[in-house]
Parts: structure tokens; C-alpha cells; sequence
């Protein structure tokens, strides 16, 4: 282990507390507007050095939530990996201001105990999350998905579980209907772990969480929701506006495809271009606005390629 960091955080890094954080629901805990997401562009896939940059960068401007998954980065759990070295090498020093979480839901590793929502699974999970990036706990862990196999009873006492073992401070859910995230609610509470976050997907192309009474549901029980997603993978910035570049995700074709890039979506992206003309903002700037906006979100969890992508999301707020 590095003991002599050779980064020091900016000491202008809370200089805007009074409009970078938002309080996540009816608890303690206080959320930058704009989170870093570790999902792409940190793995073993990406340039190490860049996305120390980056995450340099986000720490250094108050984004204290850094939001993972076990199988975040090419390959699965790379980025986990990679930022457990940035713990060692830069952040060890500032582990108390940092909020971090994971999840598991998704495939992880084979078998018939490396995926959903089993109490087996998800500490095995969070067992090999915490050693990946080289914590002692996570402040948050969620189940990533709803599995309808598994008794509810059964996921969510495990998180209980997760939480009374020291492993994580709160519990999450993520991307759960609303009827399975009601009994979730009951459920933490009257076990005294409640729910302190929902993380969905929101933007201005996808809308579900409101369509369907999540977002409502959150604000109305004193839960903080999360969106991922807020640019929808980048279609909702400058990025697509003419063409595909060849370092973008939509060039991988594999989570994002280029049959997203619609005349619609061209015409839509001009629309926002223009209005935000009007108030100096960028197409990003106008989409994360938009989710920020929302009666109840909290914070709105941003992927980045560059530190100058994440200086544009970040002047959303600033
Ligand atoms: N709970 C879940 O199931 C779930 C699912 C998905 C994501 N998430 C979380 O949400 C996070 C964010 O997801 P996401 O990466 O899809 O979010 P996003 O913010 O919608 O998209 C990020 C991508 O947009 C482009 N971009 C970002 N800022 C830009 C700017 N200012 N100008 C031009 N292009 C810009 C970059 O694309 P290029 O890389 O092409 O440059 C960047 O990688 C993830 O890292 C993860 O933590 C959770």
C-alpha cells in the first residue's frame, strides 16, 4: 500500500455547499446533485490515468458519491479493482467524506449463485466488492434488479443483514417495480433499516420512473431517488450531433447502438441546443437540468470519458 499520497484535494472543494448537495429523503445524509458513475470508463478497458483524472477532478469540485456495481468495467468488477487502487494511492486520506456505493443483481460469475436476489449471492457479492476496492465497508449497498424467484422476504433480509454486519451504512434498490418497492419499504422499515434510496433510470427520452409512480411513491415516503442515466447514455449531448466518433459509446454498438440516432432524436437535440442557447447552457446542461428539476430526485449519477465531459455536466450546478 502507497503511503505517501501524492495527491492533495483542492481545498476550494465545498466551497458551494449552500447549492451542491441535496438532502436524500427524510435522512441524514446529504448527496452532491451531480454523482460520478463508475459503469463505463474505468475499467481495465479504459486508460488508468484518465479516469484517476477524472475522478480526481469530481472529488476536487465536492462530488463525494461515487456510485458502483460488482460488474462495472471490461472486465466485469474491473472497475471496482481499479478504484481500490485509487483508494490506496489517492483517496485512503478522504475515505470519511466520500459516499460510495454497490450493488449486485446482475450476472457476476458463473453458476446458479452469481446472479438476482438471493441472500447467498448478494454477500458473496458484497464480500468481493469490499475486497476489489480495498474497503472496509460500503456506505450503500443495493440490490440491483428485481428477481421474481426469489422471496422478496429473502433479498431484503439479507440487506438487513448486510447493514447490522457493518458492511454497508444503508440500503438501496434499483430498478424494482413499484408494488415489489412498496412491501421493500415496509418491510427496512419496520426492521429499522429504511430505505434511504431508489435508483432508476431518468431522462428527458425515458421517463419511466415518473410514468409508472416511483418517483412520487420516493417523495411522498421520505426516499431519496438517484437517476442514472440523465443523458441517456449520451445521446442527450453534443456527442451524436454529427456522427458517431470512434471513441464513443455508441461506437462499441454493443449498450448503446447507433440505430438510436434517429432523424427525431437530431431534430429533438437542435431543439435543446437552441433553447439552451438562450441561458448559455450545452445540450448536456439542459438534460441534466431537466432530471434535476424533478420533484423528488436527489441527485443525478453522470458516466464520463474526460474530465472536460465532467466539467460541462458539473457547471449544470455550479
Ligand atoms: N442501476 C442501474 O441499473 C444502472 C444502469 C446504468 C447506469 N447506472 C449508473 O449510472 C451511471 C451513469 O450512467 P451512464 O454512463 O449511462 O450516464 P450518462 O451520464 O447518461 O452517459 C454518460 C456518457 O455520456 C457522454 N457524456 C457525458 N457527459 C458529456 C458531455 N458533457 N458532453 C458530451 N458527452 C457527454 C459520455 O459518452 P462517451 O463515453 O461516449 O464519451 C459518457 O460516458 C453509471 O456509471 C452507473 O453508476 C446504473
Amino acid at each position: 500500500m502507497a503511503t505517501n499520497f501524492t495527491y492533495l484535494a483542492s481545498s476550494e472543494r465545498y466551497s458551494h455547499m449552500a447549492t451542491m448537495y441535496n438532502r436524500c429523503g427524510k435522512s441524514g445524509v446529504l448527496l452532491p446533485k451531480v454523482s460520478l458513475g463508475f459503469w463505463h470508463n474505468f475499467g481495465d478497458d479504459a486508460p488508468f490515468e484518465r479516469s484517476r483524472a477524472i475522478t480526481r477532478y469530481a472529488f476536487d469540485h465536492g462530488v463525494t458519491h461515487f456510485d458502483f456495481a460488482n460488474n462495472y468495467g471490461v472486465p466485469a468488477g474491473s472497475a471496482e479493482t481499479n478504484f481500490g487502487r485509487l483508494m490506496d494511492e489517492d483517496f485512503r486520506p478522504y475515505r470519511d467524506e466520500l459516499f460510495i456505493s454497490s450493488k449486485a443483481g446482475y450476472g457476476m460469475w458463473d453458476g446458479p449463485y452469481g446472479e438476482w436476489g438471493s441472500r447467498k449471492y448478494l454477500m458473496a457479492s458484497l464480500d468481493q466488492s469490499l475486497r476489489r476496492m480495498r474497503l472496509d465497508y460500503v456506505d450503500l449497498f443495493y440490490s440491483h434488479r428485481y428477481d421474481p424467484n426469489t422471496p422478496i422476504e429473502e433479498t431484503l433480509h439479507a440487506l438487513v443483514d448486510i447493514v447490522q454486519a457493518g458492511k454497508a451504512l444503508y440500503v438501496g434498490i434499483s430498478n424494482w417495480p413499484l408494488e415489489p418497492l412498496k412491501a421493500a419499504t415496509r418491510y427496512l422499515r419496520e426492521r429499522d433499516v429504511p430505505l434511504l434510496i431508489y435508483q432508476g433510470r431518468l431522462n428527458m427520452l425515458n421517463r419511466e420512473p415518473i410514468e409508472e409512480g416511483i418517483l412520487d411513491f420516493c417523495r411522498e415516503e421520505g426516499i431519496g431517488f438517484i437517476a442514472y442515466s440523465p443523458l441517456a447514455q449520451g445521446l442527450l449531448t453534443d456527442r451524436y450531433l454529427n456522427g458517431v466518433p470512434s471513441d464513443s459509446r455508441m461506437a462499441q454498438e454493443h449498450f448503446l447502438k447507433s440505430d438510436r440516432r434517429t432523424p427525431e432524436l437530431l431534430h429533438y437535440l437542435h431543439e435543446l441546443e437552441a433553447q439552451g442557447k438562450a441561458s448559455g447552457r450545452s445540450i448536456a446542461q439542459e438534460a441534466l437540468n431537466w432530471v434535476l428539476a424533478q420533484n423528488g430526485v436527489t441527485s443525478v449519477i453522470v458516466g464520463a470519458s474526460s474530465v472536460e465531459q465532467l466539467k460541462n455536466n458539473l457547471e449544470t450546478i455550479l
